[in-house]
């Protein structure tokens, strides 16, 4: 044993490992586990054993949940899911804050289960994990009380089925539990087959808080069970994990109507600019990719420094990154713990070995015994290399430089992710400048990996869909109000004109498409009939061709909402004084509704704001609603005037520039439009219009890597063709009811929501200590 006089002299830490008693008797009286279905554990079979993976030790059996199960546990939740959507929203939320009661009581116990069963270092599960469970069901108890005062109008989606993965287990489930509850929906979650544990401890926490029997219920197992639950025709899937699985869940669902939520992978940048605080940058490293062994989605793995200060950047990194501690993770002073499992540790191991191979150097970043990585960083690394491209999912950073801040920018964006990202300067200007450049859910200035849950959490790009925390992640678990739908007529055949045709004066008027604000023939020449004229069938090209020019029109997002709200003005007075024109053409209702609509988005394109929300103390944390960039909507083959005006003016309103495929068989009143666009002060390419066949017109648009969200009005079969392509790249597909859209419910505040994405940026204030960004709790 060590004397005194030795320690004081090396400071050494000596072993402080936090008591499992408890928990190991708990799992020694419980294991093996069924599954919680309607209030009650089944009895187990099927039997994997989850396993401590810091020594690879047994903790206890589980049940693999078969089709039967996730029938049997639908059939609870959809029992119910009535009597407590009837219950009133302080009734609700007073279940809520009872489970938060009793994470908080158990706190210990739970933060040695996930320790136990996870691998992370105590600190984290005490400090972070579990005090943010506790949180997130205060927070939504709050949101049950209100839904009906801040959402009125609003009902719960039924039955929901949640898909989590390991490295935040009981976090991921409070996320995904709390705001379906709050909201009136009952749930079947399926936890991560590496982490059942703690799902199955907070299933007891339910009995013992007396939820009702079938709210939530909890099946365990692997992937096959999780498909199961996709294919269980539920009311919503919400799936975190990785992209691979997302974009299989989205196919597997396109054309269902199920609303779909996906928070997926990331590659987050990490951006030190000169003025960097080095050493609070420094302790950031630690917060965003060391943190739970780098096995988080938003960590700021891809650090990109400044050239001027790379250098002194880069020896303090080393030297603290020689002072973490890699060890048990039961032990208090421990930094990093342990990899979820070998499976995910051999991940790890071979990206850094292709990364090293492709001509990257590791520093740091060994592996012995056990399921261990030791931090490290791949430096002198490509652009192209795996290790900048590829999530390791581990404690292993990859470091670059840049020049300027232009450079960084295109850096920071260049992968197909944009979950977060952390930019570090103590300038406020360039901060929130690179903040607002870059493309992702969640910034975070000059400190990382904050959550709270208030802040709304998700993903740009292949990063997925839909948000996590406050009124927006509560939106996502509520029915959005419906409009009473109409049947759309069935596209004809298109006729297309014969080149002898057209000379006898038989065709009235010949219109043409509208690409980057002017005037196009069709790629290919080919014309097709429609009511008064002939309409250019447009092409694959063509639809390239407008993508490429709404790309170019980035400047309208950069205009503001007051410039393009004078713009939609002009459009309403210049429609204004043609309507009767546009009501010849068209029928007075459709010129009547097609001014309102221009109206109606003048005067919100400067007034659908975002939020400071109340995440944190200290923390200013802006919520921001921002374009998309490139819009392509598919406008129903009905009221071609008033439809199209009802779902573009929105859009561009918000900053978006659009790519209008055209209502197929009765176009011809928007060649109109295009002089009423000329004259009003519309910058060239921020509205594209393309005529022909919409269903493979709006197949083109989905598949289009450049295009980042699509609007698909029309039949089951077009959405689930449309669905199915959006799934390369993963862009959020919203599909509006046909109606009549010359009624005022064609327009609203629910059509800004779907034009715009939530950026929540994180800003510490006041005077903070270096380093202050850490995430502990
Ligand atoms: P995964 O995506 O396979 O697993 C996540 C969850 O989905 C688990 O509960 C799993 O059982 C379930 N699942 C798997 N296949 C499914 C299917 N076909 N249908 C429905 N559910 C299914 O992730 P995995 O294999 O555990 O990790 C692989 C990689 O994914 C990691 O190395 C990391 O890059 C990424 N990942 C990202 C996470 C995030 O938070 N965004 C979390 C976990 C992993």
């Amino acid at each position: 044993m060590s004397r005194v006089s030795e320690i004081m002299e090396s400071l050494e830490y000596g072993p402080s490992v936090e008591d499992s008693g408890a928990v190991r008797a708990w799992l020694r009286q419980y294991a093996p586990f069924g599954h919680f279905i309607g209030g009650r554990f089944t009895t187990a079979g099927n039997i994997f054993t989850s396993r401590d993976p810091s020594t690879g030790e047994a903790l206890a059996d589980v049940s693999q949940g078969s089709p039967a199960d996730i029938a049997r546990a639908v059939e609870a939740a959809r029992k119910a899911q009535k009597t407590w959507a009837a219950l009133s929203g302080s009734e609700r939320g007073r279940h809520l804050y009872a489970i938060a009661r009793h994470v908080q009581k158990r706190e210990r116990f739970l933060s040695v289960l996930e320790t136990l069963d996870n691998g992370k270092p105590l600190r984290e599960s005490r400090d972070i994990d579990i005090p943010l469970v506790a949180r997130h069901f205060y927070h939504h108890a709050g949101w049950a009380e209100l839904r009906d005062s801040e959402f009125p109008g609003q009902a719960p989606l039924g039955v929901c089925g949640q898909i989590i993965p390991w490295n935040f287990p009981l976090l991921m489930l409070a996320w995904k539990i709390a705001p379906a509850l709050a909201a009136g929906n009952t749930v079947v979650l399926k936890p991560a087959e590496y982490t059942p544990l703690t799902a199955l401890a907070f299933a007891e926490i339910c009995h013992e808080v007396g939820l009702p029997p079938g709210v939530v219920n909890i099946v365990t197992g692997d992937g096959q069970t999780g498909a199961a639950l996709v294919e269980a025709k539920l009311d919503k899937i919400a799936f975190t994990g990785s992209t691979e699985v997302g974009r299989q869940i989205a196919d597997r669902l396109a054309g269902s109507g199920t609303p779909l939520t996906l928070e997926l992978g990331g590659k987050s940048p990490f951006v030190v600019m000169p003025d960097a605080d080095l050493d609070a940058a420094v302790e950031g490293v630690v917060d965003s990719i060391w943190f739970n062994q780098g096995q988080v989605c938003c960590a700021g793995s891809r650090i990109l420094v400044a050239e001027a200060v790379a250098s002194r950047f880069e020896d303090l990194l080393r030297a603290r990154m020689a002072r973490l501690r890699v060890g048990a993770p039961l032990d208090k002073s421990t930094d990093i713990g342990a990899i979820v499992d070998p499976v995910q540790k051999h991940r790890i191991l071979a990206i850094c070995a292709a990364a090293t191979a492709a001509g990257a150097e590791l520093v740091g970043g060994e592996s012995g015994e056990g399921c261990f990585v030791a931090p490290g960083y791949l430096r002198n690394i490509a652009p192209a290399n795996p290790g900048m491209e590829q999530e390791i999912f581990g404690p292993i950073a990859t470091l670059s430089t840049f020049r300027t801040a232009d450079e960084a920018i295109e850096l920071a964006n260049n992968t197909r992710y944009g979950l977060a990202g952390s930019v570090w300067s103590e300038s406020a200007t360039v901060a929130t400048d690179i903040a607002a450049r870059i493309k992702a859910g969640v910034i975070w200035i000059n400190c990382a990996n904050m959550f709270d849950a208030a802040a709304p959490f998700g993903g740009y790009r292949e990063s997925g869909f839909g948000r996590e925390g406050g009124r927006a992640g509560m939106r996502d678990y509520l029915v959005e109000p419906k409009a009473k739908p109409a049947k759309e007529p069935p596209a004809s055949q298109p006729v297309l004109l014969d080149r002898t045709e057209g000379k006898g004066g038989e065709i009235d008027r010949t219109m043409k498409l509208y690409i980057g604000g002017a005037q196009k023939r069709p790629d290919g020449g080919a014309m097709y009939r429609v009511p008064g004229g002939l309409a250019p069938l447009g092409s694959r090209k063509d639809i390239r061709n407008a993508v490429e020019a709404a790309a170019k029109a980035g400047r309208w997002a950069a205009m503001g909402g007051h410039a393009r709200a004078q713009v939609l003005y002009y459009i309403a007075e210049n429609l204004a004084a043609r309507a009767e024109e546009f009501a010849r053409r068209t029928s007075r209702q459709e010129a009547d509704a097609a001014i309102a609509r221009a109206f109606h988005y003048a005067a919100w394109a400067d007034k659908f704001d975002g939020a400071n929300v109340q995440a944190r103390p200290g923390h200013l944390v802006n919520v921001i609603p921002e374009p998309f960039g490139v819009m392509a909507i598919a406008c129903p083959n009905t009221q071609p005037l008033a439809a199209f005006m009802s779902l573009v003016m929105p859009a561009i309103a918000m900053g978006n520039s659009v790519v209008a495929i055209a209502a197929q068989d009765d176009p011809l009143v928007l060649a109109d439009l295009y002089q009423v666009f000329d004259t009003s002060d519309l910058p060239g390419g921020v509205v594209n219009i393309v005529t022909g066949v919409r269903g493979e017109l709006a197949r083109t648009a989905a598949a289009h890597d450049a295009v980042a969200a699509m609007w698909h009005v029309g039949d089951t079969d077009g959405l689930a063709a449309v669905e199915h392509a959006a799934g390369g790249n993963l862009k959020p597909v919203w599909s509006p009811a046909n109606r009549d859209w010359t009624k005022d419910d064609a327009q609203g505040a629910v059509f800004l929501r779907h034009a715009t994405q939530w950026k929540t940026v994180w800003l510490p204030y006041g005077a903070l200590p270096a380093g202050s960004g850490s995430a502990a709790y």
